[in-house]
């Protein structure tokens, strides 16, 4: 489909750079308000707009498209996952759908070791002791964490962000690295520092830390429930920088109520921007706002990405990162 001057529907800020490279191109609407669309205005822009670049908090579920013919073709995701986008609607209406990959691997990856180190060392707890004036000074038994140099990693996908996340882990803090996979890598494949785990349950038993990288799809929903839960040992750790569905969170509390895990980190939630309230009691566990891709340079590149499908799209050529 070649279209000269197509409207482009931006349903959140975008960086300034990102805006400059549509306009230049595209009759851009939105893009500067950062509220964000309700169903209606998803509605409208769908019958108004040419394409849309949308995020991960744009809802676009099947009744949407079946409202009114959409004249909206394509559907330039900002972010990797898609699991907010019904895709099997999308098809049926003719739409395509790209996403971001690469962009935010490394970003995400460093998050993943921040809240590692959040949650064992007790860096959180530490700042809010801080900042409520209530440090006394250093002592030798305050704020005693958990090393980690020489843990047993778990790596629940080990996709661009899986592996990015074993590097540093690997490489840069001296953990050992397993990982589990659906389809399993050859043997050839696996990178020299990380070793393949024979099933997802071996993983989880033989981790002290676990941590999830995989995509929302129906098959990974509550994948992580109480029985799974509790194949990490006693005393571990788990870690969530992938989709907050993945996990099932009054599953989580329980478990960590009765101390058989002991922490979380925890950059996405089941219902956001919802938190389950019992996640807030605990010490051990690290919340951050979905913050895994929020550095300057990935959202830039994120954007910049999204921007070069649309671009593809409405020239006529081969999105870059397909999705539907
Ligand atoms: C992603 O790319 O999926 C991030 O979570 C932001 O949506």
């Amino acid at each position: 489909m070649t279209v000269a001057r197509p409207v482009v529907a931006v349903t959140r800020r975008m960086p300034e750079r990102v805006l400059a490279a549509l306009e230049a191109s595209c009759e851009v609407v939105g893009g500067r308000d950062d509220t964000p669309a309700t169903q209606d205005e998803l509605a409208e822009m769908l019958v108004r707009a040419d394409g849309i670049l949308c995020t991960v908090t744009d809802s676009l579920p099947a009744a949407l498209f079946g409202r009114v013919p959409p004249r909206a073709r394509i559907l330039a995701n900002f972010g990797v996952g898609v699991n907010h986008i019904d895709l099997a609607a999308v098809r049926a209406s003719g739409i395509r759908v790209s996403n971001t990959p690469d962009q935010l691997s490394e970003a995400t990856a460093d998050l993943t070791l921040g809240l590692m180190l959040m949650t064992l060392r007790r860096l959180g707890e530490g700042e809010r002791r801080l900042r409520a004036g209530k440090w006394e000074g250093w002592g030798p038994t305050d704020f005693l964490g958990h090393d980690l140099y020489g843990r047993r990693l778990g790596l629940i996908g080990f996709g661009r962000i899986g592996q990015a996340v074993a590097r540093r882990a690997a490489l840069g803090f001296g953990m050992t690295v397993k990982f589990h996979t659906r389809t399993r890598w050859a043997t050839d494949d696996v990178p020299p520092f990380v070793e393949q785990a024979e099933s997802l349950e071996a993983l989880l038993a033989d981790s002290e830390i676990v941590s999830l990288h995989l995509p929302a799809t129906p098959e990974t929903r509550n994948l992580f429930d109480e029985p799974r839960l509790r194949l990490i040992p006693r005393g571990g750790w788990l870690i969530n920088t992938a989709r907050g569905t993945i996990v099932d969170e009054a599953a989580l509390v329980r478990v960590l109520a009765d101390g058989h895990l002991a922490g979380a980190g925890l950059d996405v939630f089941e219902r956001e921007p919802v938190v389950t309230p019992e996640l807030l009691a605990f010490p051990g566990v690290a919340l951050l706002p979905h913050m895994g891709s929020a550095t300057v340079a990935a959202r830039e590149a994120m954007g910049m990405r999204a921007v070069a499908n649309l671009l593809a799209f409405f020239a006529g050529q081969p999105l870059l990162d397909p999705v539907a």
